[in-house]
C-alpha cells in the first residue's frame, strides 16, 4: 500500500482519494461527506465542512485496514472488494513486476540460466506493459464508476452519471479481452518455465524466480476471477438497477438495495 504522508495531503482531491482507497467512502459517509456533489473538492476542505480535524481524519485514514482476502465479497459492501483489488494492483505492479524484471535481470548474460526461456525474458516487458495498462483502465475508470453506482444507490438524489458510457459494454469489450489475453500470456510463459524445472535445468536463482511466477501466477489468476465472477456481476445489477430508476423510472432504489440488505 502507497505510505499515506507521501499522497494524502489537506489539498488531495477526493477522486484521488477514492480510486487509492475506495474503502475511504465509508469513512466519508459516517463523516456526512457526499464525494459527488462537488467533485474535485479538496480534502481539507470536505473535513472542514464536515468539522471533523485534519489529523483526526488522518488517524482514522491510518486505521483503516486493507479487507481480508477471501472475505464474503458477495455480501459486502462493494467498496471493500474494490479496495482489495486495488491494493492487489499495487501489489502487481510495485512487488510482483519489478521483482520478476530483477530476477530476469539477474540472469542476462548467462547462457545456462532459464535454459530455453529466453523468448519469455523477452516477451516480459510487453506482458508487464499490457498489465500494467489493464489495471490502470480499471483504477480509472470501471472502479470509480462502480463506487459512485454503489452510492447511487443508497443516495439516490446522486447523479450516476452515465455520460461515458456503461459498465456493461466497458467490461465485455475492454476489459475482458484484456483479462483473457494476460491470463493467455501468464500461462504460456509458465508452461515454457514448468518445462525447464521438469527438465532440471534450474540451478538456485532460476529456481528462486520461477517460484515467484508461479505465485504471481496463482494471484492473478485469482484476481481476475474475482473480477469477472464477482465484480462484474455485481457492477452489471447496479448498473441495471440505476437505469431501471433513472432512465425507466423504476421503483426507489432504496428498496431491492444489496449495500442497505441485511447480511
Ligand atoms: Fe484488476
Ligand atoms: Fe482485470
Amino acid at each position: 500500500m502507497k505510505a499515506l504522508k507521501n499522497w494524502l495531503f489537506p489539498e488531495t482531491a477526493l477522486p484521488t482519494l477514492l480510486a487509492i482507497r475506495p474503502l475511504a467512502i465509508s469513512m466519508l459517509e459516517d463523516m456526512q461527506v457526499r464525494p459527488y456533489v462537488v467533485p474535485a473538492v479538496r480534502i481539507g476542505d470536505a473535513c472542514k465542512q464536515a468539522g471533523v480535524a485534519w489529523e483526526t481524519f488522518l488517524q482514522r485514514m491510518e486505521n483503516l485496514g486493507i479487507p481480508a482476502r477471501g472475505s464474503d465479497w458477495a455480501h459486502l459492501p462493494i467498496c471493500r472488494l474494490l479496495d482489495f483489488l486495488t491494493q492487489e494492483h499495487r501489489d502487481f505492479a510495485e512487488t510482483f513486476i519489478p521483482a520478476i524484471k530483477a530476477g530476469f535481470a539477474s540472469g542476462e548474460g548467462r547462457k545456462d540460466f532459464l535454459g530455453t526461456l529466453h523468448p519469455l525474458i523477452k516477451a516480459w516487458p510487453a506482458f508487464s506493459a499490457s498489465l500494467i495498462e489493464h489495471m490502470a483502465a480499471e483504477e480509472a475508470f470501471l472502479f470509480p464508476k462502480i463506487l459512485r453506482y454503489a452510492y447511487c444507490v443508497k443516495h439516490h438524489q446522486v447523479d450516476p452519471d452515465f455520460s461515458d458510457g456503461s459498465v456493461k459494454v466497458f467490461a465485455a469489450v475492454h476489459l475482458m479481452r484484456g483479462e483473457e489475453k494476460q491470463m493467455v500470456a501468464i500461462s504460456e510463459f509458465m508452461e515454457a518455465t514448468a518445462f525447464s524445472a521438469f527438465a532440471g535445468t534450474m540451478d538456485a536463482p532460476a529456481a528462486g524466480l520461477f517460484h515467484l511466477l508461479e505465485t504471481f501466477q496463482a494471484r492473478l489468476t485469482e484476481h481476475s476471477r474475482m473480477e469477472r465472477e464477482i465484480l462484474y456481476p455485481l457492477a452489471e445489477g447496479l448498473e441495471r438497477r440505476l437505469y431501471d430508476i433513472y432512465i425507466n423510472g423504476g421503483t426507489d432504489p432504496r428498496i431491492a438495495n444489496p449495500e442497505l440488505s441485511p447480511a
